[in-house]
């Protein structure tokens, strides 16, 4: 993996790709499009206790500069590519808003580019992504390629699209490429030359359809993730972290992840009610 590179993007790859091979990324960066995004109101809090089972943070500029400190010791790929809101008929009329340069004198890992391919803007996205490819290799950048979908293309994360997305991205010089998992989610890995990691999408229903994804992306031939609102919109966030965690890097199955985050959420919630102040208790204390 990662051959034919040079040693600064070897080395800021390595923060991204741990010498296992694999990949833990944490995506805070919705904010970008959502605004303040529930779960990730508050970033630096949110994160705090996640950090430690994660390899990577995948975030926005501001984020960056606003809410992390500049020594928190993990790998940073920078939302390089936006412009929209949700508030706009679609999200795809991206451009590049964060130069290169300026993301190396932010110290970043790699830089996040989208491509909507298909969509109304889908050449400016694909434009987006070469521009940055060759900008980034000025400086041995990586750069991820996101194959997005945005509201028109919402019902194309499905093989045939993705493996479409997914190789362009590759062709274009993405060094790693962020899709979905979607049934058959092979043909997509033997069909994009490059490293593949996959998003988690809206939250889904329970830790073990989480887990499920993780391990069957993995199997399917996925470095990793680059996952958020499945990870800190869940009530347990530093237990399923976790559980992501031992799924890429220990190779839990589904059910010895699935017991670890359970015994986790165990845990927390004797802690919260530990620390729980009932009205009993205030009624029963002296002190008023
Ligand atoms: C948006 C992104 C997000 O980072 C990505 O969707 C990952 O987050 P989630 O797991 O919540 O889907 O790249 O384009």
């Amino acid at each position: 993996m990662f051959e034919n590179m040079g040693w600064g993007k070897k080395s800021r790859l390595s923060q991204i790709v741990k010498s296992d091979g694999r990949a833990v990324m944490l995506a805070i960066d919705h904010g970008y499009f959502m605004g303040s995004t529930h779960g990730m109101e508050r970033p630096a809090e949110a994160i705090k206790n996640l950090l430690p089972y994660v390899d990577s943070l995948m975030l926005s500029p501001g984020i960056v500069r606003n809410s992390v400190k500049p020594d928190f010791g993990k790998g940073m790929v920078l939302r390089a590519s936006g412009g929209n809101t949700i508030l706009d008929p679609d999200i795809d009329d991206e451009e590049i808003i964060l130069p290169a340069e300026e993301a190396v004198k932010l110290n970043a890992s790699a830089v996040a580019v989208s491509i909507f391919v298909g969509s109304e803007h889908s050449h400016q996205t694909i434009m987006n992504l070469t521009d940055m490819v060759n900008d980034a290799s000025q400086f041995d950048l990586p750069v991820l390629g996101v194959t997005a979908v945005g509201k028109a293309l919402k019902d194309k994360k499905e093989v045939r699209y993705l493996s479409h997305a997914s190789r362009l991205a590759a062709e274009l010089g993405a060094d790693i490429v962020k899709t979905y998992y979607c049934e058959g989610f092979e043909e997509i890995v033997a069909k994009t030359p490059v490293p593949i990691v996959v998003a988690g999408g809206p939250k889904l229903d329970t830790y073990e359809d989480v887990l499920t994804l993780c391990y069957n992306a993995i199997q399917m031939g996925a470095i990793g993730v680059d996952m958020g609102r499945n990870i800190w919109q869940s009530d347990y966030p530093a237990a399923i972290v976790q559980g992501v965690n031992a799924v890429i890097h220990k190779n839990f199955k589904v059910k010895e992840a699935l017991e670890l985050v359970e015994s986790l959420c165990n845990e927390e919630t004797k802690r919260r009610e530990d620390f729980l102040v009932t009205a009993q208790d205030i009624a029963d204390s002296k002190v008023h």
